[in-house]
């Protein structure tokens, strides 16, 4: 159930056309999927904080689940979706953390309300009744008023380098398709069409 495409374009210019072409204010949502320390997959939604032209980045608490996942298994998938345009974008390949650089870009990109998350966002807090964690924030707050934050030392993120991906085009009023792509063991990418 696949056809070979000659003259596709190279996926990643194409999915450079498919993103943002800045990076602060509102990025694009993604299912992130990770591989469990169980081995059942294991997903959730993230923002991705940047695409370099070679890889999708995104960022997290390095205490988190996903942080742990990809330590033992540096590979991940994750799915974009457009719904105002039907496409969907789905990426799959090795992840690496990313340098501390990277990750202070990244930090400083993001609202004052996820600056303050990504200090106070522990299990202490999480389990904390609903006022009381009301008044932690309230207090952080009123700490820092209006200065800049740095990230917190629990702040980091990871790069998505692409060995697959599926471009996935939808019509309101006709068929959708995927264009498929897969890198060599050389660097060179394959393409085929697929069904929607
Ligand atoms: C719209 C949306 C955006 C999110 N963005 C992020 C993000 O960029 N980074 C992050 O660590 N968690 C983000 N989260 C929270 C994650 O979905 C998840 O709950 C959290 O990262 C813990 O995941 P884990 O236990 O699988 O590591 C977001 C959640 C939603 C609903």
């Amino acid at each position: 159930m696949t056809g070979a495409v000659s003259g596709a374009p190279d996926p990643l210019a194409l999915a450079a056309s498919w993103l943002p072409a800045t990076w602060s204010g509102v990025t694009p949502t993604m299912t992130l999927a990770t591989i469990g320390l169980d081995g059942y997959p294991s997903a959730r939604t993230v923002l991705l904080s940047a695409f370099d032209g070679q890889r999708l980045h995104f960022h997290t608490d390095t205490r988190s689940r996903k942080a742990a996942e990809l330590a033992a298994v540096p590979r991940a998938s994750v799915t974009i979706h457009w719904p105002d345009v039907a496409r969907q974008l789905t990426v799959t390949g090795d992840v690496a953390p990313v340098t501390d650089r990277e990750a202070r870009i990244a930090y400083d990109a993001r609202s004052r309300y996820l600056q303050v998350l990504a200090w106070l966002n522990d299990t202490d807090l999480a389990v904390a009744p609903e006022a009381d964690r009301r008044v932690r924030w309230a207090a952080f707050e009123r700490e820092h008023g209006d200065a800049p934050l740095s990230p917190p030392p629990t702040w980091g993120g990871f790069a998505l380098t692409p060995l697959r991906m599926l471009f996935w085009t939808g019509a309101a009023d006709g068929p959708s398709n995927r264009l498929a792509y897969e890198r060599d063991a050389c660097g060179v990418w394959r393409s085929e069409v697929w069904p929607g």
